[in-house]
């Protein structure tokens, strides 16, 4: 178990950088591997702005299954620990900067700020006046059109290949003061998130990794947690904050 006195007090800088594996074991599909989400759909048809201009109707209908697959998930116990360490670092005048690379709102929901640096699912963005909506209300394949200005379509307010990820100014002003960073649940496939680890580590940050199996940015000095984040990740906080076992979240 991690220990370390000064780790959880004023002056500490965790960054904390989750993908799909951490909603994995709230029964959302990750996107590499068996079974996963790209598995049947080529990228360049649903998530590019190219696949949108030429086919929205199949983009939308890709997303919109996206959509209504929130409605049927819960936060995980691995969610809860992470707002659970943001907290407590808050309390005791630390700071926690959470990123996500996942568009589900299962953070948000556990109770965490989170930037979520390739959009958000349950949100709706108008490409003509910019007028951006949180929708959790239409989830069938008719398409939305903009409450402001009446474009007929609103599109996904999601960060599609060739597009820039949302605040990589306030990110990466971050991991300038990192002090220990955890990636959980992420391959480090994608760019740019997949460099943030080395960033920490060349700041001399304590860098930890969570995921199933040992991902591609992972290197010596990095401690490996494996195994699943609903099991690892509570028991990890708790260790970190002193305690033997995890309270229910
Ligand atoms: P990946 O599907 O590439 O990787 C999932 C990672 O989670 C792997 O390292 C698994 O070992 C790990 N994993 C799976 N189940 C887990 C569990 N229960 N607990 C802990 N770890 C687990 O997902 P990402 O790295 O998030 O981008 O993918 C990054 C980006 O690639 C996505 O945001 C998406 C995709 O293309 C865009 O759509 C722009």
């Amino acid at each position: 178990m991690p220990s370390s006195p000064d780790s959880l007090q004023a002056g500490a800088h965790w960054v904390v950088l989750t993908g799909a594996g951490i909603s994995a074991d709230s029964g959302l599909a990750t996107f590499r591997g068996g079974g996963g989400l790209w598995e049947g759909h080529s990228v360049e048809d649903v998530a590019t702005p190219e696949a949108w201009a030429r086919d929205p109707q199949t983009v939308w209908r890709f997303y919109q299954m996206r959509r209504r697959a929130l409605l049927e998930v819960e936060p995980n116990a691995g969610h809860y620990a992470l707002a659970r360490l943001e907290r407590h670092l808050n309390d005791v005048g630390a700071r926690c900067t959470l990123v996500t690379q996942n568009v589900d709102d299962l953070h948000q929901r556990a109770g965490s700020n989170v930037w979520p640096m390739h959009g958000e699912l349950c949100k709706l963005r108008c490409e003509r006046c910019g007028h951006l909506t949180e929708d959790r209300e239409h989830f069938d394949f008719d398409f939305v059109p903009c409450p402001e200005c009446d474009f007929p379509r609103l599109r996904p307010h999601i960060v599609w290949f060739g597009e820039i990820p949302m605040g990589m100014g306030e990110i990466e002003a971050a991991l300038q003061t990192v002090t220990h960073f955890l990636a959980c649940g992420t391959s480090g496939a994608v760019w740019p998130a997949a460099g943030f680890l080395h960033a920490a580590r060349q700041l001399g940050a304590r860098t930890f990794v969570n995921a199933l199996e040992r991902p591609e940015n992972l290197a010596p000095q990095d401690q490996f947690l494996e195994g699943s984040a609903s099991e690892v990740l509570p028991r990890w906080v708790a260790g970190w904050m002193g305690e033997d076992l995890p309270s229910a979240p």
